[in-house]
């Protein structure tokens, strides 16, 4: 599948379908649209009566033009009112127009939408990536290896000129998203720690990022005490990765830190019935968009060094297993009373955080499926955000709103602490019920000693039951799109 700007206009282009965006109670004939409806003998105006079409945001209207005309099938999608028009609403547009076209068996489509901000480039980059993220299929696991094949050949983004370098940049970001979705989808028997720093080793040799694998003795020596408490039950051996894109004279560091438990049973707290167990797989969706983002970030190349940092295992039960109520000793000397074992994401992160402040960077971002308290205060689509730092916070809901991934800021209520005291040790790893998202994200502030840094809470949007938007059912590849935007942000 191609994907083209040109210079042709809805009335030089022909081809299967031809795909036109209208805003909200806007849907008016431009003069161009006027002469291509009479070359269509008026099916364009007809459509939209008959389909009661409003430019409503997500609606959608279809319809086969005859033969002789310049194109085949004519597609209408609502953008929504113009206020809200951004990158984002592209994308969507974008998204709906591939389902359609992939339904209909399109092979040639013509896409028209308007320019975000007069920006040709950003409107092709955006709509590339709708493109791309909603017809992006998994076929993996199934017996049939041939994916239902995509007629889809080619796509001409219209009146926006040449766009190669735009559209590169898309697919390089689009690659990391899928990256992180296939990572994500992949169950408990596929993606393991062994595995998993694997995709790292050939993410490192493909794209030339330094890597470094420490292993259990390795751990053991840098102190990690509180990530290798959790490891300890796993048949398998517990991978530490360390990626690094290290360009020439980088203009600042940063650093992101993501969960990476490839499955989570709870531990000897073990997760019971109904608890979701069997969807624990993706207990790795922060370690996964990490590496989804080191795959778009070491193609795109920006003047920012940038450590990914993914200690990876998983939470099982053995003999071997920590016992609830084990002190735990972390690599920063802090002690840990593990209260409850399946509070494991964050002593993972805790050692992993450590070691990313050592790196001296100028910010640090974690990113983890750690809490159900998250998905209780914030529904499925939208993640919670913690930081210490005003400036980078704001940074990083900037870039997710370019890209249209939601985040909402949450309180590091220093008092909620009280909750994490031990008698015993330094701190508890659980607090109280309430309010289980923000003593999650306190306990890894004890981890951090200056450098500014943010917490994602990604546990919700990392996966979806419905095919909405750019995503399908299934794995999201969220966030790597905020991360990838945020570096690039880094270097303006
Ligand atoms: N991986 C889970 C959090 C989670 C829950 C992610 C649901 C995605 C969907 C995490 O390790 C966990 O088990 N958290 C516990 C914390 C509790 C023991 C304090 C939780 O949220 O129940
Ligand atoms: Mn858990
Ligand atoms: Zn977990």
């Amino acid at each position: 599948m191609q994907i083209c700007g040109t210079d042709h206009s809805v009335l030089t282009w022909s081809g299967d379908a031809l795909a036109l965006g209208f805003f909200e109670n806007a849907v008016e004939l431009t003069e161009d649209l006027q002469q291509l409806d009479h070359r269509l003998e008026g099916t364009l105006q007809e459509l939209i009566t008959e389909a009661e079409f409003k430019g409503k945001a997500d609606q959608k209207a279809i319809t086969r033009v005859g033969s002789r005309g310049p194109v085949r099938k004519l597609i209408l999608v609502g953008l929504g009112k113009i206020e809200a028009f951004g990158r984002d609403t592209l994308a969507m547009a974008a998204a709906s127009i591939a389902r359609l076209a992939k339904q209909e068996k399109v092979k040639t489509l013509g896409i028209n939408l308007p320019q975000v901000e007069h920006q040709a480039s950003e409107t092709a980059a955006a709509i590339s990536e709708g493109l791309i993220l909603a017809l992006h299929q998994d076929h993996r696991f199934k017996s049939e290896k041939e994916e239902k094949e995509l007629k889809l050949t080619t796509i001409d983004l219209l009146g926006l000129g040449e766009q190669t370098a735009a559209i590169t940049r898309s697919e390089q970001v689009c690659s990391g998203v899928i990256l992180a979705r296939e990572l994500v989808a992949a169950p408990a028997n596929a993606v393991t720690p062994i595995t998993f720093a694997e995709v790292a080793t050939e993410l490192a040799q493909t794209y030339g990022l330094e890597l470094t694998i420490l292993e259990q003795a390795d751990c053991e020596a840098l102190g990690m005490g509180s990530f290798l408490g959790v490891a300890k039950a796993s048949e398998l051996p517990p991978k530490f990765i360390h990626l690094t894109y290290r360009p020439a004279n980088p203009i600042k560091k940063v650093a992101i830190v993501g969960k990476s438990l490839t499955f989570d049973s709870g531990g000897l707290n073990i997760k019971g019935a109904g608890s979701g167990i069997e969807t624990m797989k993706m207990d790795m969706g922060g370690g996964g968009a990490t590496l989804g983002a080191a795959k778009a970030i070491a193609q795109l190349k920006p003047p920012v060094e940038v450590h990914f940092i993914c200690a990876a295992t998983e939470n099982m039960i053995s003999g071997k297993a920590m016992h609830p109520g084990d002190i735990l000793t972390a690599s920063n000397g802090k002690t840990i009373e593990v209260n409850n074992t399946d509070a494991e994401g964050r002593l993972t992160l805790a050692d992993a955080l450590v070691f990313a402040e050592k790196l001296g960077v100028d910010a640090i971002v974690d990113l983890a499926t750690l809490t159900g308290a998250c998905i209780v205060a914030l529904g499925d689509d939208i993640a919670g955000l913690w930081g210490t730092d005003d400036g980078l916070t704001e940074q990083l809901l900037k870039a997710a709103k370019s890209v249209g991934e939601k985040f909402w800021p949450m309180p590091l209520e220093d008092k909620y602490f009280e909750g994490l005291k031990s008698n015993i040790a330094d701190m508890k790893n659980t607090g109280p019920r309430s309010g289980g998202s923000i003593t999650a994200a306190l306990f890894l502030k004890q981890f951090v000693e200056k450098t500014p840094w943010v917490h994602l809470d990604v546990a919700g949007p990392v996966w979806t039951e419905k095919t909405a938007g750019v995503n399908n059912a299934g794995a999201t590849g969220f966030p790597v799109r905020t991360l990838v935007q945020w570096v690039l942000q880094q270097a303006q």
